[in-house]
């Protein structure tokens, strides 16, 4: 028996105003290689020992020649949304114009969704940074964020009104902290001097961005998907206490803090300056541009104790934990949208990501990955908590639609609603897929 997902029968999670949706990224599925110029994942997957599998992204789920047949997968799942991510080599060139073979590969899908009637939330920088403006410098050269305007700028006019929402970027604190600042993720630049100063460029980049949305796409819902990993202290004591507000400034505050207060966390002053971003004036009003939407992307939570030399030191996840180690901590989600309800002055919130690795296994045909519906329904049940308790939460993203290239772990973790067979690529719909769809439907 395929295992159900639920909500309470007076949930304003079933009323047909809530948005059901599934995720994917660009590089994450694309492949189509040779028909976009290279970015910083690709020079990361060829750099030995980065990517776990020794995987790269050229062909992917090779959604960019199957992108027909997926769309009419993401169809029959029935839902009112489909977020993808624009891949910026695929649709401008190095010299900064579009590239029209690209922007077409795009208009066709967001065409074909439009047909179908299928809400397009498009994010347009899901970390696949052009090779070459990383040769420039990437995210710590400030030029990139105007470079990102101009794309965003161009892009936007070519799509015209296909698109019923933009982010901006995916997750800038994975996009500077993991990429600048710890190097596991592309472009693997190690330095505490370098991760603060790629986020704010990063900051930078959206807000200029969101001004170009508001002028070219006034109609769109305009915005910005973070990640929080909310950070609890291990023990009561005042110190532990202390160690996780300060991880939490740094990890989750830090991007979202900017954007809707238009000030960096006050633990900026007590960073060393070399370690600090360089803030020009102007540069907060900018990146405070107001936005139509915040996007939250939510997998788990981290516990954190204090430490004699760091400001704090992350304790190893407990159990129950998913097949990457995540733990497994839906309450995190109902605290972490009532805190930020309480903090700041949100637009409505979409939760842009949400899911769990599972190491699936298929049988017969059969995905039975009960533990994946277990996980989604506790994350509803979260938000559901939520939206009872005020927050404005408007629709609910599933990551992912179908397995793909989990970045550094490479092909490894399957986080899909769909089952992807990577020989043959054919697909094939989870019991967790199953179990979206009858909800969605049942609404
Ligand atoms: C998020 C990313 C997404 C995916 C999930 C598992 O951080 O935005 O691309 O990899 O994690």
């Amino acid at each position: 028996m395929t295992a159900k997902l639920s909500l309470p029968l007076n949930s304003a999670m079933l009323t047909k105003d809530f948005i059901y949706g599934v995720a994917t990224a660009s590089f994450q599925i694309e492949g189509g290689a040779d028909n976009r110029l290279p970015c910083i994942w690709d020079t990361f997957c060829n750099t030995p020992n980065k990517v776990i599998d020794g995987s790269n992204g050229l062909i992917a789920c090779d959604h960019f020649n199957l992108w027909q047949q997926d769309i009419a997968l993401i169809e029959s799942l029935g839902v009112d949304a489909y977020r993808l991510s624009i891949s910026w080599p695929r649709v401008i060139t190095k010299s900064g114009e579009l590239n029209p073979e690209g922007v077409n590969y795009y208009l066709t899908i967001l065409d074909a969704l439009k047909a179908k009637n299928i809400k397009a939330f498009v994010t347009l920088y899901h970390w696949d940074l052009p090779q070459h403006l990383e040769d420039e410098g990437g995210w710590l050269n400030r030029e990139t964020a105007y470079k990102f305007r101009d794309y965003a700028d161009l892009i936007s006019q070519a799509f015209g009104d296909r698109v019923y929402s933009y982010a901006t970027l995916n997750e800038p604190f994975c996009s500077s902290f993991l990429g600048y600042e710890i190097g596991v993720h592309a472009p693997g630049k190690v330095g505490k001097e370098f991760g603060r100063k790629a986020a704010h460029h990063l900051l930078l980049a959206h807000g200029l961005a969101m001004a170009v949305l508001a002028k070219n796409s006034p109609r769109s819902k305009n915005g910005i998907v973070l990640n929080f990993t909310p950070c609890y202290p291990e023990s009561d004591t005042e110190a532990d206490k202390k160690a996780a507000e300060f991880a939490d400034d740094y990890f989750n505050q830090w991007y979202i803090k900017p954007i809707y207060d238009g000030e960096y966390p006050s633990i900026l002053a007590q960073l060393p300056t070399e370690h600090q971003p360089d803030i020009k004036d102007g540069d907060m009003a900018l990146i405070s541009h107001p936005t139509d939407f915040l996007g939250v992307n939510f997998y788990t939570r981290a516990i954190y104790r204090t430490d004699e030399k760091e400001h704090f030191v992350q304790i190893d996840p407990p159990a129950p934990r998913t097949d990457i180690g995540w733990e497994i901590y839906p309450k995190a989600l109902s605290e972490l949208l009532v805190l930020l309800n309480e903090k700041y002055t949100l637009p409505p919130i979409y939760i842009t990501e949400n899911g769990a690795a599972i190491d699936d296994k298929i049988v017969e045909g059969v995905i039975k990955d009960t533990d994946r519906i277990e996980y989604y329904q506790l994350h509803l049940n979260a938000i559901n908590d939520a939206i009872e308790h005020g927050v404005d939460i408007k629709g609910y993203f599933a990551w992912s639609l179908m397995d793909n290239f989990e970045w550094a772990e490479g092909y490894l973790k399957r986080f899909g609603i769909v089952y992807v067979d990577y020989d043959s690529q054919v697909r094939t719909i989870k019991n967790s897929g199953l179990a979206y769809k009858a909800l969605i439907s049942n609404r």
